[in-house]
């Protein structure tokens, strides 16, 4: 008797300013540990110029690439399109002109080909991401999403199963990194910039607040696990605007943000695995990139007897491969109406 074919998922991503596709193959029985095929991820450079994702062109790019780069990802996994089990689409949160082209192309290769197709949450995405390269990132683990929409941290106890900890009360962490990059003169994104300036500041010329971050906090106070950037940003620009040589200060500045950033990270994880029991910390989003916040966060958590799973720089970004990852995890409840959402509850959330 042969062996059943794997099964082989295609993931499209299109919420923000990335048009991605991903193939990932499934031995029979091997859910758990799918291999990843292919991953094309394409970033727009038109929003550059604007320093910010603009909507329209973002909606307008992702029309132009979305055929080739599912194209492409299906040559690089030496596949074709009737090699598809099922289709994984991202139907929100996300800017929803840019997440309707994502899904009416999954639609239509779902209805062409006759196969299931599955809407993912695009956070719950991101929460997989790391799983795909790290077979130890799996539940019960603290998650800390940190990326330019969002920013909260999670106890999940097993997948589909989410409970909200804390989240930002303003800016996500990633925006704040972009508009303090704005506030130093670098380019969009800040935030690989911010870490390249940062690199070659003095840590102890700005010292920053802490936002939301005292020892007089407990377990319980609505503060305890949230985040809040705006304060941080008010001092960077003060700051800014009391420098006498920006570019001799720069480097000192983008340190001092990052360092504040960091500290409050850190010590709300660390509140975050206390609280839960949890031995593993998966981070994920865009800000994940910044080996600084790895670093500091490996090392506290080392203290403690934990671990930090961070995907790679590719899968910390918006990616297709996260989403084809989570589609397959919810295989099971494929073939239900899937329609793109500027604002789509997280599934399986708990809020305090
Ligand atoms: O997850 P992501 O690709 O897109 C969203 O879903 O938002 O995250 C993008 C964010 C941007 O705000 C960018 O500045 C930030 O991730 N980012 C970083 C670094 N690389 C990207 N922030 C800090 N340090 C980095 N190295
Ligand atoms: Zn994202």
């Amino acid at each position: 008797m042969s062996a059943a074919p794997p099964h082989t998922v295609l993931g499209i991503e299109t919420s923000c300013d990335e048009t991605s596709a991903a193939v990932l193959t499934a031995p029979p029985g091997g859910a758990d540990a799918p291999v990843l095929a292919s991953c094309v991820i394409l970033s727009q450079d038109v929003h550059r110029v604007y320093r910010g994702v603009v909507p329209e062109l973002a909606s307008r790019a992702h029309l132009v690439a979305v055929g080739d780069v599912v194209d492409r990802a299906l040559g690089d996994a030496g596949l074709m399109l009737s090699d598809v089990d099922l289709f994984a689409v991202t139907e929100g949160p996300g800017l929803v002109g840019a997440l309707l082209v994502g899904v009416s192309y999954a639609k239509g290769l779902a209805c062409a080909t006759g196969r299931p197709l599955v809407g993912v949450h695009h956070l719950e995405g991101h929460l997989f991401s790391t799983a795909l390269e790290d077979p130890a990132a799996v539940p019960p683990f603290v998650a800390l999403l940190v990326s330019g929409g969002h920013s909260m941290l999670l106890d999940v106890p097993a997948w589909g199963r989410y409970r909200l900890l804390g989240e930002t009360r303003d800016d996500a962490v990633g925006e704040a990194f972009d508009k303090v990059g704005s506030l130093l003169g670098l380019g969009y994104p800040g935030g690989p910039a911010i870490e390249r300036a940062a690199a070659g500041g003095n840590p102890s010329r700005y010292r920053f607040p802490r936002p939301m971050l005292h020892g007089g906090q407990r377990l319980g106070d609505a503060d305890y696990f949230d985040l809040s950037m705006s304060g941080l940003k008010t001092a960077l620009s003060l700051a800014v605007r009391a420098s006498k040589d920006l570019d001799a200060d720069r480097p000192h500045l983008a340190r001092g943000f990052q360092d504040a950033v960091i500290d409050v990270l850190v010590a709300k994880t660390l509140r975050a695995v206390d609280a839960t029991g949890h031995p593993r910390v998966v981070l994920g989003g865009g800000v994940a990139c910044n080996a600084a916040l790895r670093a500091a966060l490996a090392a506290a958590l080392a203290r403690e007897g934990a671990t930090l799973h961070a995907p790679s720089a590719r899968l910390a970004t918006d990616n297709a491969a996260m989403i084809a990852r989570a589609g397959l995890w919810h295989a099971a409840e494929a073939g239900g109406e899937v329609d793109a959402a500027a604002h789509l509850p997280f599934p399986g959330l708990d809020r305090p």
